[in-house]
């Protein structure tokens, strides 16, 4: 903590623009950037490599307590070697995270797995625990949080069912949580919508967009903007209808469809379903209009076992693969690379409002990401570090790969090898 480290050479991105300078770091905070050469204990040389504030992944599912497709030690490895220095870790566990008692659980089970990565959580809204949220100081309310302050990011409510039980059909109850806590996060697929289209022969059309359209304008109903982040919009419908709100965008959305993955059969099934090339192109126009806020890996694997039974689960892992996807569209000209920070760093930072992260000004948390543009390699399950052993990604050949990434001002991880540091719970600023 106490070392100083100096990030020599590289080309420092923000969604200002992109500079040549040397980054030094000093108790685990950005002390300056510069272009002359302080001494420092540690140098690491980034000559030819991008410097970029280490991703913000505001939606993951990391399985613990209660299953096991996934881990805090296998997760958070596999978010560090991905170039993610914090992760938002959601309620859907077994048993969900739906009270202050289990949230506390869950702190220390994190705490005692000494993550890779910094990490906070989102708390699981049910039809009978409103009354939960002034004790985890999310509540609007109680203004003054009772210490230690706003305990998770957000409260997220599942207005469909997917993995795990949560679930909230009620439009009163949705009523309530919008205006009582500081911010909702939404799977915002309609579960009557749902219902209607059970005998539909495939996956996506028993989720059609108009599920999530249909969830949206219930949203519009009761929540207000700067209180609602829409997790996972997979069209530019939807990302239009939701403009008052936060928009999360997945990669999976924006690089797959359901043809492409058609081969992996149920390994591709996630809700919201992968959609056509029409909608997934229609999405990155969203993106590059403005009208998405931020990118979330919606990381959610699930056992190959798990994956090929009678009744396979949703969901898809990609901690691991979204920034490196996202740097490959920008070095295609797809997106500004200031505009991949953005999403990927700064705005889930401010979002979330998570204290000290998102940028490599002065005064902000050392957590970085070192990218090469010029590393070219296929995606490979077995060069990745997930616990669940498979990628919807394989065999896909992306350009621009993390090759390390520092945390709180110390090396968590470097072509391949891990260091011996331990991330620690996020603050929120309130
Ligand atoms: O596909 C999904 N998987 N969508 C969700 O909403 C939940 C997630 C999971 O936890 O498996
Ligand atoms: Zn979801
Ligand atoms: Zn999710």
């Amino acid at each position: 903590m106490g070392a100083s480290l100096l990030i020599r050479g590289g080309t420092v991105v923000s969604p200002r623009g992109m500079e040549r300078a040397n980054v030094l770091i000093k108790g685990g905070k950005i002390s300056a950037l510069t272009t002359l050469s302080p001494g420092a204990d540690l140098v690491i040389d980034a000559d030819a490599l991008l410097v970029l504030p280490g991703v913000v992944d505001p939606h993951v599912h990391f399985r613990q307590p209660g299953m096991n497709s996934e881990d805090w030690v296998s997760g958070s490895r596999a978010a560090a070697a991905g170039g993610v220095t914090t992760v938002l870790d959601m309620p859907n566990t077994s048993p969900p995270t739906t009270t202050l008692g289990r949230l506390l659980e869950k702190f220390r089970l994190v705490e005692s797995s000494s993550p890779s990565v910094n990490y906070g959580f989102h708390f699981g809204a049910t039809g009978s625990n409103l009354g939960e949220l002034p004790a985890i100081g999310i509540s609007s309310a109680a203004p003054i949080p009772t210490p230690p302050g706003q305990l998770v990011a957000s409260v997220k409510v599942f207005m469909g069912s997917s993995t795990g039980d949560l679930l909230v059909t009620d439009i009163g109850v949705l009523r309530s949580f919008a205006q009582e806590a500081r911010l909702i996060s939404v799977h915002a697929e309609d579960e009557s919508v749902i219902m209607a289209h059970a005998s539909e022969p495939d996956h996506e059309s028993r989720r059609p967009i108009s599920a999530a359209l249909t969830a949206i304008r219930k949203l519009l109903s009761v929540g207000k903007g700067g209180r609602v982040y829409v997790c996972h919009v997979t069209s530019y419908k939807e990302a239009d209808l939701a403009s008052p709100f936060y928009r999360e965008a997945t990669p999976h959305h924006l690089f797959l469809t359901s043809e492409m993955m058609r081969r992996i059969g149920a390994y591709a099934k996630v809700n919201p379903p992968l959609r056509g090339e029409q909608e997934r192109a229609s999405l990155w126009r969203a993106l590059v209009e403005g009208k998405i806020d931020a990118i979330g890996s919606d990381h959610a694997p699930h056992s190959r076992e798990a994956k090929e039974s009678t009744s396979p689960p949703s969901g898809v892992p990609g901690v691991e693969t979204s920034l490196p996807l996202m740097v490959d569209a920008s070095l295609k000209g797809m997106i500004r690379l200031e505009d991949v920070v953005r999403l990927m760093s700064s705005s889930p930072a401010r979002i979330f409002k998570i204290r000290g992260k998102g940028a490599l000004d002065p005064g902000k948390d050392a957590d970085i990401t070192l990218v090469d543009p010029k590393e070219e390699r296929r995606v490979d399950p077995d060069a990745l570090h997930y616990k669940c052993g498979w990628t919807p990604y394989e065999g896909i050949a992306l350009k621009g790969w993390p090759v390390a990434t520092v945390l709180g001002g110390s090396l968590a991880y470097m072509r391949g090898e891990f260091y011996p540091v331990r991330g620690s719970a996020v603050t929120y600023e309130v």
